[in-house]
């Protein structure tokens, strides 16, 4: 059976607080230049406030529900990918639905690192096959600086925080949206120890009194990561994009994973992709990990980049390793 999805409204959401390249090179031996060169970061937003991942995410899933003219009633399934929910149990979705006000849906999480959204989109995708009515609240949202280490010069400077939510249902004449012609998504775990957050899971437990390890945090061999990211995101875009027998010209804009500008250009130049074509605001939020490509594709609707008739490609590449990319028309 082949029903087809459409992404009805989106939204995002960041904490208030930011930091800026300034505010690290006084927590930091860093300085503004190494970090714009090397990432093109500028700033991020961070939870210093005590948002937490659920509180994001409810501001994401309010804004899409409102774009997509729902209330949230009328949802039938609630999915959040996250590696940072609040907590271990209840789950994310569980405590995002019950501050949606919504009770008696299936409530799940789902843990891809940075791939989250398009993991959660294909996950409702299958759904949406199974259950033609449903109304799926797809939020991704993560807390990363809950588990950044901020004297770690080579990791703290890179991450942000944030959550962006898609509404999505089976397409019918008459809707508007994005509608979804394909995902792909692959994973890898031989490389898993590449890029970890281990302190706390059931192979590292803490005990009662312990003081936290460096692998409570982030850890990161920065070089490596780099490499895969670039060969596996610009290999699965070119993949999705021969399946549907499309060039890059067909693509009218591409977005990336926002981690690190210079792996976003060298997937570009991969791709052959027209700079003009690439949406990136990296710049602003940093690499939000699950939010990241829902953030962008949430701003790049909103700003204008993204134009009616536009086909949309989506690229994704994180720790475990997970990787993907999607294909969607607005
Ligand atoms: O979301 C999932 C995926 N995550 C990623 O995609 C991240 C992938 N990796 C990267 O983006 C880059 O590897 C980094 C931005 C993390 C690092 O850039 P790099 O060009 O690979 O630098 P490097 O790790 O090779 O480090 C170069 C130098 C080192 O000094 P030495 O050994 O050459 O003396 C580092 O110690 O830069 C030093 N360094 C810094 N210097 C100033 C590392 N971090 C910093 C810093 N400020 N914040």
């Amino acid at each position: 059976m082949n029903t087809s999805c459409i992404i009805r409204g989106m939204g995002h959401c960041v904490p208030e607080t930011r930091l800026t390249n300034a505010d690290f090179e006084r927590m930091v031996d860093t300085n503004n230049e190494w970090i714009i060169t090397r990432t093109g970061i500028r700033e991020r937003h961070v939870a210093l406030k005590g948002e937490t991942c659920v509180d994001l995410c409810l501001g994401a899933s309010q804004k899409a529900l409102e774009n997509a003219g729902m209330a949230a009633s009328e949802l039938t399934h609630v999915l959040v990918a996250t590696f940072s929910a609040d907590s271990v149990i209840p789950s994310a979705a569980c405590m995002l639905s019950h501050r949606l006000g919504i009770a008696g849906r299936m409530a799940m999480d789902l843990s891809a690192a940075c791939s989250g959204f398009l993991y959660a989109m294909e996950t409702a995708r299958a759904l949406i096959v199974l259950h033609p009515e449903a109304k799926i609240l797809v939020a991704c949202g993560d807390i990363v600086s809950s588990r950044v280490d901020y004297t770690d010069r080579s990791t703290c400077v890179l991450f942000g925080d944030g959550a962006g939510a898609v509404v999505m249902t089976a397409d019918a004449p008459g809707l508007s949206g994005g509608r979804v012609q394909d995902v792909l998504v692959a994973a890898d775990g031989a490389m898993g120890d590449l890029l970890t957050v281990k302190g706390g899971g059931s192979g590292t437990p803490y005990k009662l009194g312990e003081t936290i390890r460096h692998d409570f945090f982030v850890e990161m061999n920065g070089r490596e990561v780099y490499k895969h990211a670039v060969r596996a995101m610009s290999g699965v875009c070119q993949d999705i994009m021969t399946r549907h027998g499309l060039t890059r010209d067909d693509v009218d804009v591409f977005i990336p994973h926002q981690a690190n500008l210079r792996i976003v250009e060298a997937v570009g130049k991969r791709l052959s992709m027209p700079e003009e074509k690439v949406f990136t605001n990296l710049q602003k939020y940093g690499n939000t990990s699950a939010a990241s490509v829902p953030l962008a594709l949430s701003e790049a609707v909103a700003d204008g980049f993204i134009k009616p008739g536009n086909l949309v490609l989506l690229g994704t590449f994180g720790g475990g390793f997970t990787w993907g990319s999607a294909l969607v028309r607005f």
